[in-house]
């Protein structure tokens, strides 16, 4: 049903117990979890998430960073990191064992920006919910989120001034535009390191304090594209999708991906058959897939 990444048998953890074919590893308390949004959600939104964890984790501190719901999602992700933070620092100082963050779709890039953007942080597992990491292009998700924008002009709009106070536009890469993605896009370039600012060798350093980093997308997501996006793959010009490890941010190790690979602490998982509102909701998901990283 599912699978790892290719990796995944070079990478073998020591296992306390086996069942089935999951590692189970014991713990005596649970890291506290943090859970960021995605675009246009509702307060409740991610609900099910949190009690899904606290049944199967009981006692878990869960934490649901309560900002920019509905169409307040839709500013500059650079602002909505800079609000998160201020409520997520206190989280982590109150709690100096570290905790577990997961984000969900534009949620898991503003919660990279959160790591990679803070010295002190203490996450320990990064999940990435089906989030765009390495960019969005694709006509289905404007439908929804733009109407009668179509992917290949909607450039002219995203990178431009006004289109850099939509999150959306933070993060849209068309992929026959990269120069003017790189030139006037401002946030996804940033934390990739694909343009050099003055945070550069931070973004990396806190990047490299992750101790796991897990992704998880799939084929019938319908709103992530490409959905290998969600495994930091990228459309090249022709749109066939150059998967993570071919990719310049990772052969450049630009924010540390390469290495965090090579330290086997890249876990990447594709479900199929799992649409894009969906992914917080399928109790499938967050037990087999979810719930086994947070310890
Ligand atoms: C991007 O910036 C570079 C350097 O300033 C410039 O030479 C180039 O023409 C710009 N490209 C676009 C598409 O704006
Ligand atoms: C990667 O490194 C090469 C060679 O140093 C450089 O030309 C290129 O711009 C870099 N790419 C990124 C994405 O940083
Ligand atoms: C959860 O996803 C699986 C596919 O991985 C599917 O078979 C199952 O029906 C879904 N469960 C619910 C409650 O939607």
């Amino acid at each position: 049903m599912f699978s790892f990444n290719r990796d995944s048998k070079r990478c073998i953890i020591p296992c306390i117990a086996l069942v089935g074919s999951l590692c189970i590893s014991y713990t005596l308390s649970y890291k506290p979890v943090v859970l960021i949004h995605g675009i246009f959600d509702k307060p409740y939104s991610l609900d099910s998430l949190m009690d899904r964890i606290g049944e199967k984790h009981p006692g878990t501190k869960v934490t649901i960073l309560d900002k920019f719901h509905g169409w307040k999602s839709m500013a500059p992700v650079w602002f909505q990191v800079k609000s998160f933070k201020k409520l997520l620092i206190p989280i982590m100082e109150e709690n100096p064992g570290g905790i577990n963050v997961i984000g969900f779709s534009q949620g898991g890039l503003v919660a990279r920006a959160l790591i990679q953007s803070t010295n002190k942080h203490n996450v320990h597992t990064f999940i990435s919910l089906s989030s765009p990491q390495y960019g969005q292009y694709g006509d289905d998700f404007l439908r929804i989120f733009f109407p009668g924008y179509v992917k290949e002009t909607a450039w002219r709009f995203f990178y431009s001034k006004a289109g850099q106070m939509t999150s959306v536009g933070n993060y849209w890469r068309d992929p026959r535009h990269l120069d003017s993605f790189l030139n006037y896009s401002h946030f996804l370039p940033e934390v990739n390191n694909e343009v050099t600012t003055s945070n550069t060798i931070k973004f990396k350093k806190n990047f490299l304090k992750l101790q796991r980093l897990v992704l998880i997308g799939g084929p019938d997501d319908g709103v992530i594209s490409p959905w290998q996006s969600s495994h930091f793959g990228a459309f090249d010009e022709n749109e066939q999708v150059i998967p993570m490890q071919n990719s310049r941010i990772y052969k450049n190790d630009s924010f540390g991906l390469r290495t965090l690979d090579k330290l086997c602490k890249i876990v990447t998982i594709t479900i199929p058959g799992i649409h894009h509102l969906d992914w917080h909701k399928n109790v499938s998901v967050i037990d087999d897939y979810i719930i086994p990283y947070l310890d």
